[in-house]
C-alpha cells in the first residue's frame, strides 16, 4: 500500500508537470485558451492528498513503534 502511495505520487507529479508545461502553452498563445489552465488542478489535488499520506508515514511508523 506505501509503495503503491509512493509510486501514484510520482507519476502524479509527472502528471503535474505536464499540464503545468501544456497551460504554459496554451496562455501563451495570441488567443489564450484560459479553461485549460484549470488542468493542473487535478494532479495537483491527487498530489497534496496523497502527499499528506506519505508525510504522515514515518509519525504513524513511530507510534506505532513506541507502542
Ligand atoms: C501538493 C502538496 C505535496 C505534498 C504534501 C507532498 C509531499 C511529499 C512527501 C511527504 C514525500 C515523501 C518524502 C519522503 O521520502 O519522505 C514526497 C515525495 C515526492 N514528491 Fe511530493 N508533495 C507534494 C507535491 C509535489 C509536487 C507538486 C511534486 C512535483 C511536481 C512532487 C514530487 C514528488 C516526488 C518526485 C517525490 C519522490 C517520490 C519517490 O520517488 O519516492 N510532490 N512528496
Amino acid at each position: 500500500m506505501n509503495a503503491w502511495i509512493r509510486r501514484s505520487h510520482r507519476w502524479f507529479a509527472v502528471a503535474f508537470t505536464v499540464t503545468v508545461l501544456v497551460t504554459v502553452v496554451a496562455l501563451a498563445q495570441e488567443d489564450p485558451v484560459v479553461w485549460i489552465s484549470y488542468l493542473p488542478l487535478l494532479p495537483l489535488a491527487l498530489l497534496f492528498f496523497s502527499g499528506l499520506y506519505l508525510f504522515a508515514l514515518p509519525y504513524r511508523a513511530r507510534r506505532r513503534a513506541a507502542r
